[in-house]
């Protein structure tokens, strides 16, 4: 009901002049839209990502370590009470992208409907894509981001990522969230605790009643600085398929690694954000598409530069040696 309707909520709360809080919406008894509200200055804040959803966090954490396939894994979320009362909103993405929704009301006053953000979920994930994940020592997990970009304009997605060790995100397994927060100065922060269940919801609860005996509301500060969504940026993603010809790689900029096995194939490559959401297969349900590590890119303009100084000079530039990468037609490891 917030993230659909913030806008509303905005102007009804200046109309009647009453505050409205509702710190339990996002992430349980963490402190996130307060801290992001009062702390945070707008132009200090680099980025915020986190796992917000902690019925997919079980399901995602029960399938890579304990390799329990994703419908038992769901089950046993439901039974557990982890899942929202329609358990599609979790694992479509749906309840992440409706909290990152609401962070970015705060963290950058920027104020949009969820509909107009790129989220997939957790439903499309193979095992082959959990393998995937532990050969290389990753986990999977559903992470909401937003970034704010050197021009100023934010990049704002929910994808499955891969993690690796040096995340903080890569230690919050089960029903946990978890959020970091860069800034300028003070670097990465983490945020961790409890995203639901009736104490820590209460604790929240509580939290803003206290708040209101004081006439504690959100002044939404950061709305004067007119900060935009933008889908200028480039992506580093794993992609796997039955066959390479479900997708289009004429989309990529260019493709570091294929791999094909008789069951599914993979690529990784880096694909411009614009052209992977309006690609006519970035929803088909048999395709799995995972952010790599550091898989947000600003700019691709030189390291073009560089790979073209590697033709030039008469050596092929692979990014990432691959046995396999020669599988491919010559034309999509160029740029
Ligand atoms: N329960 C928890 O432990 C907990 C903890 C932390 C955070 N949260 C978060 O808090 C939110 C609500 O959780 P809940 O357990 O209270 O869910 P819930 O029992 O399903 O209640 C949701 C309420 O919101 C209303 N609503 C939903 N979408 C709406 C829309 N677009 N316009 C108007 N009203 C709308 C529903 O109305 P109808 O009944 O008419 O559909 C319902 O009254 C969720 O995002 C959840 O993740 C819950």
């Amino acid at each position: 009901m917030v993230a659909e309707h913030i806008a509303e909520l905005l102007q009804l709360q200046e109309q009647y002049a009453t505050p409205f809080l509702y710190e339990a919406s996002v992430c349980g008894s963490i402190p996130i839209i307060r801290n992001l509200e009062e702390y945070y200055d707008n132009d200090l804040l680099k980025s915020i990502c986190g796992i917000v959803n902690g019925s997919t966090n079980y399901i995602l954490t029960k399938m890579i370590d304990e390799q329990m396939p994703y419908p038992k894994a769901l089950e046993r979320a439901q039974f557990l009470g982890f899942a929202e009362t329609d358990p599609s909103l979790d694992v479509l993405g749906i309840d992440a992208v409706n909290k990152l929704t609401i962070l970015l009301a705060h963290a950058y006053g920027v104020v949009t409907h969820p509909q107009r953000l790129l989220h997939i979920g957790i439903d499309r994930l193979n095992p082959f894509d959990s393998k995937h994940a532990e050969e290389k020592d990753f986990v999977i997990k559903l992470v909401a981001q937003a970034i704010k970009l050197t021009n100023g304009k934010i990049a704002a997605f929910v994808l499955p990522h891969y993690i690796d060790k040096s995340s903080q995100l890569y230690a919050v397994k089960d029903e946990f969230n978890g959020v970091v927060i860069q800034s300028s100065l003070a670097d990465k922060q983490f945020l961790y605790g409890k995203g639901a269940g009736r104490y820590p919801t209460a604790s929240a609860v509580l939290s803003d009643i206290s708040a209101l005996r004081y006439a504690y509301r959100y002044e939404y500060h950061k709305l004067n600085t007119h900060a935009e969504i933008t889908d200028d940026f480039y992506l580093r993603i794993y992609c796997s398929f039955e066959r390479i010809t479900q997708i289009e790689l004429k989309d990529f900029e260019w493709v570091e690694e294929f791999h094909s096995q008789e069951a599914r194939q993979y690529l990784i490559g880096v694909i411009q954000f614009k052209k992977l959401i309006a690609s006519n297969w970035v929803n088909k349900k048999t395709i799995s598409i995972i952010v790599c590590p550091d898989g947000v890119i600003e700019e691709i303009d030189t390291r073009k530069v560089k790979k073209l100084s590697h033709l030039l000079a008469g050596s092929h530039f692979v990014e990432k040696t691959s046995e396999t990468l020669s599988n491919l037609p010559k034309e999509l490891s160029g740029i």
